[in-house]
């Protein structure tokens, strides 16, 4: 196997050295790494061992948290802010018709009691599959603060007024991109890029209050929404939202 030299850390897999995974501030417990052979096959690459957490992480307590997740949500997202970039990145998970999952990382834009609003174009594979099957779920991921919150909810597309509005708060250069479409085609001659975002630049910039009927604002309605605080001792602390009528019903979960 060719060696990725430029992956800090790499370590071919084979006999498995028994110490020398990055140095973490947190001691590992003495059964790491398994004695005598290694956890994985052939051909793998090792990734065990890269610290995941600060030694230090922050208080949680469950049993104060308030009545809705989204207030505990923007707490911790604002917390999360003094320590990553874009704590508002998330992972959108849809299912294709197949059923089978798909995911990537879209901007929360807003969120309040009506839902969690995300933005992207009906047109491209999220917002076809978003259309035949409106579930989705949104995952964040704090690793400078040890946590993580996952939604889990319906999906409504907003009025196309609230969609064009949303669009036209966006940069031009990211208005630009939007009018480009075509997003996740196969891009065959790499060389029609520039022109065509010549031409989208163009276009916005000659029609400064036009939004593409495809651009369209996303309310995810969650069901449940769930926190997780991450503990060094492993017993991490887990408390999920559980939608019940008008309320939501906390509930702490096994870790
Ligand atoms: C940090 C970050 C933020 C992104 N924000 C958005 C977004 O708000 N809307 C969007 O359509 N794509 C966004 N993307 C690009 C998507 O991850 C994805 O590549 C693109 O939307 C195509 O996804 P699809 O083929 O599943 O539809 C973002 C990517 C990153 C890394």
């Amino acid at each position: 196997m060719q060696a990725p030299q430029q992956f800090p850390g790499w370590r071919p897999a084979g006999p498995l050295p028994q110490t020398g995974p990055p140095p973490v501030a947190v001691p590992q417990p003495p059964h790491y790494p398994p004695p005598g052979r290694p956890p994985y096959g052939r051909n793998m690459v090792s990734l065990r061992g890269w610290p995941s957490f600060p030694e230090q992480l922050p208080e949680f307590d469950p049993a104060a948290a308030p009545d809705t997740p989204e207030e505990l949500f923007l707490a911790w997202l604002t917390e999360a802010g003094e320590h990553v970039l874009a704590p508002h990145a998330v992972t959108l998970s849809t299912v294709d018709e197949d059923g089978a999952p798909d995911a990537r990382v879209v901007i929360l834009k807003d969120v309040g009691a009506p839902g969690w609003a995300v933005a992207t174009s009906s047109d491209s594979p999220k917002g076809q599959q978003l259309q035949a099957n409106p579930r989705a779920a949104l995952t964040f991921f704090w690793p400078g603060r040890g946590r993580q919150v996952r939604v889990r909810g319906t999906v409504a597309p907003a009025a196309p007024e609230v969609s064009a509005a949303d669009f036209l708060a966006r940069p031009p250069a990211s208005r630009a991109e939007a009018y480009l479409g075509h997003q996740s085609e196969i891009l065959d001659d790499p060389a029609r890029l520039p022109e065509a975002a010549a031409a989208a630049e163009r276009w916005v910039a000659e029609n400064p209050d036009t939004a593409p009927e495809t651009w369209t604002r996303y309310l995810v309605r969650p069901d449940s929404v769930e926190f997780w605080q991450a503990a060094h001792d492993r017993r991490h602390l887990r408390l999920r939202y559980r939608r019940d009528g008008a309320t939501w019903v906390r509930e702490r979960l096994w870790p």
